[in-house]
């Protein structure tokens, strides 16, 4: 029986010592497997006498047992310890910051720029657009602005210049988006030209100008959106209606105030310039210069291939960058254009 205290003795050392689970697997067999040493013992039991016979199995059953138990307890604890270092191996430092995907947005601008568009579309106007390097055809003298005109000069105007570095006078960067007037008449004209009266004009066109100027209320390019209405009896106070009916709709307030202010245009005539005052809230009675606009020029329609006998029609051009001051409350123009994302990132 001192063997068999031995053998237990021994089993467990064994299993000790084993320190991989296939491993313990090999010393098992060597106490409990076919040819196992526990086995052979247990084969033996039939040469003994039948008296000890009895004693001799219990004990054997015992130690049997005994070591069983012991594996058990070994595989448990290689199987924690083969946890515990794959946990370690293969653990995610949660600490660390995400790599994260950043959420873009619409440029505020570009938000007013379409809804402006979407609220004329919604009284029938088409939305044309027309090239920021402009001809200066199209940008001056189609639009009755005659050659010796301080806005034709360079210091208000951007010019490019040819291969050999001297400055072009035919082409520019468009000061304004009233040639797009020009170019909507013509292509308007040229379209239903097999008609005996043409179709009205309705257009609205936004996009980018520029000029020569920069201050906070100021920027060397901005944007203007576009607006001609060309018919049989179109009036300026068809003028005033849609101006004042759409910047009720922009604003979504009644509580606000249009005045209309004689001024000067050379492609309009008469002209004025369209101002705004909010009746309540921070900007509440100051009036803010918004638009252009006025009944077109004789001479434009006629630049524009339109018998200004028979047709009248009335331009607007507004400061959408104001507009988009105006609605968000913001005061300086250059914060737009200098691509700071906690200013815009107020937008998403
Ligand atoms: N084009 C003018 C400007 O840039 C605005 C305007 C447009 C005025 C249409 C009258 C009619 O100031």
């Amino acid at each position: 029986m001192e063997n068999l205290e031995q053998l237990v003795t021994q089993a467990t050392a064994d299993f000790t010592a084993a320190n991989e689970l296939a491993r313990l697997e090999d010393v098992k067999a060597v106490y409990l497997g076919k040819d196992g040493s526990l086995t052979a013992l247990l084969k033996g039991l039939g040469k003994l006498p039948a008296e000890e016979r009895k004693s001799a199995g219990a004990a054997i059953n015992a130690a049997k047992t005994q070591i069983e138990s012991a594996l058990a307890a070994r595989r448990e604890a290689l199987r924690i310890a083969q946890l515990a270092a794959r946990l370690a191996a293969e653990s995610l430092d949660i600490t660390l910051p995400g790599r994260g995907s950043a959420r873009g947005s619409i440029h505020p601008v570009m938000r007013t720029l379409d809804r402006i568009e979407q609220l004329f579309r919604s009284i029938g106007f088409e939305v044309a657009d027309g090239p920021e390097i402009e001809t200066d055809w199209h940008n001056f003298t189609a639009l009755n602005t005659p050659a010796n005109h301080p806005a034709r000069s360079m210091h208000d105007t951007f010019y490019l210049l040819d291969d050999a570095g001297q400055v072009r006078h035919d082409v520019l960067l468009r000061t304004h988006t009233s040639p797009v007037q020009i170019r909507s008449m013509l292509a308007h004209v040229e379209k239903f030209r097999h008609l005996d009266t043409m179709p009205e004009i309705r257009v609205i066109c936004t996009g980018r100008v520029y000029r020569v100027d920069s201050d906070a209320t100021h920027s060397p390019m901005f944007h203007q959106v576009e607006g001609l209405w060309v018919g049989e009896d179109v009036s300026f106070a068809d003028l005033k209606g849609v101006v004042a009916d759409f910047l009720r709709r922009f604003f979504e307030s009644d509580d606000l105030k249009v005045r209309f202010r004689p001024s000067f245009f050379p492609f309009t005539e008469p002209s004025a310039e369209i101002d705004v005052a909010f009746m309540s809230g921070p900007m509440e009675g100051r009036w803010l210069e918004i638009a252009g606009c006025g009944m077109v020029h004789p001479n434009v329609l006629r630049f524009g291939g339109i018998d200004p006998e028979r047709y009248t029609g009335f331009a607007f051009g507004m400061g959408p960058d104001r507009l988009t001051m105006l609605r968000y409350g913001i005061n300086d123009l250059r914060l737009f254009f200098d691509g700071d994302l906690r200013f815009l990132s107020q937008f998403q």
